[in-house]
């Protein structure tokens, strides 16, 4: 009796001092949470400028009675642009307001897609892609030569306000790994020196070339074609002689 008693303290005294598991924290570089500072608060009017009033219009236009809610993300990325690539949280509250709907419906949207920034951000915001097959392609060596040429940490901004660094998720490019994209153009097949050209023409407010960077067209082989080389076959290949017409 006492001794199995005594097994039994000693298994809950195991149970209670096993280690607890954990995996490391990992943590997004954006916070999905609104606070009010100076310069994004609701108090801060926002209006879609006359330009942009008519592309509202014909977004609007694209959607039937009933589903105008369709348009949501259209006119989020149209704020977006028109506010200097961020999304303040009164042009949230303006799509709503055009749409009809709760601000809690806008909120949601704009806050699960990482295409919409809640923060200001710089006039060129990189976005680096460190997923597996840009990370076995040295993804880490191009994030390092983005952060040291433009004295910006991931998920800041830079001391001169120009650039603000994003790490995401597969952009798509997988193909031409590694890979960045600036604003909305993708830079691909990038080397460090590549990387460092991409910056100093970026901090001259000049416009790098976009795409591949190996000379390769788009995600063609290198080597050239290693598939499709011979004329197309066309109807009739291969069918026995009575089907043919
Ligand atoms: S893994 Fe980088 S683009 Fe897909």
């Amino acid at each position: 009796m006492l001794s199995s008693l005594r097994t039994g303290v000693q298994g809950v005294w195991r149970a209670a001092s096993r280690s607890i598991q954990t995996s490391s924290a990992l943590q997004h570089d954006s916070l999905f949470v609104h606070r009010d500072t100076p310069e994004d608060n609701p108090d801060i009017p926002f209006e879609f400028s006359e330009a942009n009033k008519k592309r509202v219009e014909a977004l609007l236009g694209i959607y039937p009675e009933g589903h105008k809610r369709g348009a949501m993300i259209p006119l989020l990325d149209l704020a977006q642009r028109q506010a200097g690539g961020w999304l303040p949280i009164s042009a949230m509250h303006k799509v709503a307001e055009i749409l009809k709907l709760p601000r809690m419906r806008v909120y949601e949207v704009a806050t699960f897609y990482t295409m919409f920034i809640r923060r200001p951000i710089g006039k060129y915001h990189i976005q680096v892609c460190t997923t597996t097959p840009c990370w076995l392609r040295g993804s880490d060596a191009i994030l390092k030569a983005l952060t040291e040429g433009t004295q910006c940490h991931v998920g800041g901004n830079s001391p001169c306000g120009k650039f603000s660094i994003s790490e995401v998720e597969c952009l798509g490019a997988c193909v031409n790994a590694p890979m960045i994209q600036v604003n909305d153009d993708y830079y691909e097949d990038l080397s460090v020196d590549d990387t460092k050209e991409i910056i100093e023409k970026l901090k001259r407010d000049e416009k790098p070339k976009a795409g591949p960077r190996s000379g390769r067209f788009a995600s063609e082989p290198l080597g050239g074609l290693t598939s499709l080389t011979e004329e197309p076959t066309g109807p009739g290949f291969g069918l026995q002689p009575g089907l043919k017409a």
